[in-house]
Formats: structure tokens, sequence, C-alpha cells
């Protein structure tokens, strides 16, 4: 099993959330963040003013799924979630040890599809 964190625009979540859902990537759990990437600061109009600003505002979306769904899941995210901009956000994977649905205690890839 793999963990996918993607970190996108706030704007793109709907678009990716529906996209994960056609390709039966139902299960997510999704997360306010905010961040910086590999620009260390950046400015932006902010109240009014241009003002420079340390954090962007993002959305975190964990997904849990089996290995033969990872390119899926990933392309599913580069699919919906990018502006051809700088900003768009970050993909993470990593591997994971276990997962049980407590409501049958099934564990391991039965408790993620
Ligand atoms: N290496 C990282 N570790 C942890 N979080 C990260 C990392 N890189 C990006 N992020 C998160 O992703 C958000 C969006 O990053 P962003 O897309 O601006 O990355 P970037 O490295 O600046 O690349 P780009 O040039 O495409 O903007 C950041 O605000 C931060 O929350
Ligand atoms: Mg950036």
């Amino acid at each position: 099993m793999k963990k996918v964190e993607a970190i996108i625009r706030p704007s793109k979540l709907q678009a990716v959330q529906e996209g994960l859902k056609k390709a039966n990537i139902p299960c997510l759990t999704v997360i306010p963040v905010k961040g910086s990437g590999l620009q260390k600061t950046y400015s932006e109009r902010y109240r009014g003013a241009e003002q420079p600003m340390i954090l962007q505002t993002r959305v975190m979306i964990i997904c849990i799924i089996s290995d033969e769904n990872l390119e899926t899941c990933i392309n599913v995210v580069l699919d919906n979630a990018g502006t051809d901009s700088v900003g768009d956000g970050k993909i993470f994977v990593y591997n994971v040890e276990d997962a049980i649905r407590i409501s049958t205690k099934v564990r391991g890839n039965q408790a993620i599809r």
C-alpha cells in the first residue's frame, strides 16, 4: 500500500476529488495547510497592500491506496491540479505498513477498497 500526499491549490480540490472518484479511488482525507516551497518568500496583495508573505494557503489530500492504483492516483492529481504556473503544489509518496477497517476488522488492501 502507498500513501499519497498531494499539496494543491484549494481551488483545485473539487476537480481532483471528482477525478479520484471517477478513477475508483473514493477514500481521502483533506487537511487545510499552509506552507512554502522552493521559493523562499513571495509577494501578493493582502489587505489592500503588497506585502511579503511567508506561507501559502493550500490543501493537503491524503489517499491510502493499493500499489496498483499509485500511478492512476498521481495522474489524476497531475491532470486536475495544475495551472501551468509556479505554486501548483507537490505530490509525496510513502510506503504504508498496514490499514485496518475498524467496522469489519479487515486489514491490508481489503480495508482500502
Ligand atoms: N519540500 C517540501 N516539503 C514540504 N512541503 C512542501 C515542499 N515543497 C512544497 N511544499 C508544500 O507545497 C506548497 C506548494 O509548493 P509550491 O508548488 O509553491 O512548490 P515550489 O517548490 O515553490 O515549486 P513551484 O516552483 O512549482 O512553485 C507549499 O506551500 C508547501 O506547503
Ligand atoms: Mg512555489
